[in-house]
């Protein structure tokens, strides 16, 4: 089955109560991790690709990989562009092969916003790719956007549906609490998400697919095995799984993950050169680095997407 977009996926999402995963790619252990998981689950997936993920690896190393894994599985795969920052780079992944962009406009102001999404939806569509957008800032760190806990701020489900309307994105990223990266509470803080916000807009846009970033869950045996064999990380907290599950059965049909696989490979790793010190073949560690993105990808899958069959 070639690459498709987002739009068959998420319109079986939204009917079946589940959400897509959406998992950052950078290089083949990360493609190969996630997409065996879903290929024995039988689950659709979405691979995402930041401007810092092709900065490191190339666009077409990148599209290579994903091509590859196209070929080894029969399951739909969709290839999507992360907070793209601008128009050029949305045109370069839709000229360059990719079935999805996310025109990340939300640093802007409303009117700007509109009008950048707008442009690339333009683009995007006649070219047969599905775009998402953002309304309301998450706290967090992406390669080109930095944005402060303090200046994240709740989507304001009033404007929805004229961003909707006026753009004609395919699905939209909204900010309900959740953050990027691994630390998203403070430690003492109860992690909590605005799902009167999620219902309202959720309300206001029958039907559509709702985007939720930030959604990594941070386990705590990956920050303590990467302590105990060597790493110095405070202890992270992550959103609570019982919420993703939550918004899973909600207008939510695609959810972001990142940090958990960063988190996954290196306790992986720290933890094969810590128990191996006489090993020096990349293989032989990152074969289990590749194992746990394949572990944490179908827990994820299983217990928290709920899109097990749905292939
Ligand atoms: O939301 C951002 C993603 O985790 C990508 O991060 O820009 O460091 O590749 P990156
Ligand atoms: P996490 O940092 O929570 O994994 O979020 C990833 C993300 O939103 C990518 O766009
Ligand atoms: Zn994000």
């Amino acid at each position: 089955m070639p690459l498709t977009t987002t739009g068959e996926m998420f319109k079986k999402a939204y009917a079946g109560g589940y959400a897509v995963g959406a998992f950052n790619v950078n290089n083949m252990e990360i493609v190969q991790g996630i997409t065996e998981a879903a290929q024995e689950l039988r689950s659709p997936v979405i691979l995402q690709v930041s401007a810092g993920a092709r900065k490191y690896a190339s666009h077409t190393y990148l599209m290579k990989l994903v091509e590859a894994a196209v070929a080894e599985t029969d399951i739909p795969i969709a290839l999507h562009l992360d907070h793209g920052a601008d128009f050029d780079i949305c045109k370069s992944c839709i000229d360059g092969g990719f079935t999805s962009v996310m025109i990340d406009g939300s640093h802007h102001g409303f009117a700007e916003n509109i009008e950048l999404t707008k442009k690339v939806v333009d683009y995007a569509h006649s070219k047969g790719v599905s775009v998402e957008g953002e309304l309301g800032q998450l706290a967090g760190i992406e390669d080109a956007v930095n944005v402060s806990a303090e200046n994240a701020s709740y989507t304001q489900p009033g404007q929805v549906e004229e961003f909707v309307g006026k753009t004609g994105v395919d699905s939209l990223a909204i900010a309900i609490g959740t953050s990027h990266g691994a630390f998203k509470f403070k430690p003492g803080v109860e992690p909590q998400l605005r799902f009167d916000i999620l219902e309202e807009v959720a309300g206001r846009l029958p039907g559509f697919p709702i985007v939720l970033h930030g959604a990594s869950s941070v386990p705590r045996e990956f920050i303590d095995e990467i302590n105990q064999y060597g790493g110095v990380l405070p202890g992270a907290i992550g959103i609570p799984e019982e919420m993703l599950r939550r918004a899973a059965g909600s207008a939510v049909c695609k959810i972001n993950i990142d940090s958990d696989i960063r988190m996954a490979m290196t306790a992986a790793i720290r933890k094969y050169l810590a128990l191996n010190p006489d090993k020096f073949d990349p293989r032989e560690y990152l074969k289990p680095a590749r194992q746990a993105v394949k572990d944490m990808v179908a827990h994820k899958i299983r217990n928290v997407l709920g899109c097990e069959g749905k292939a």
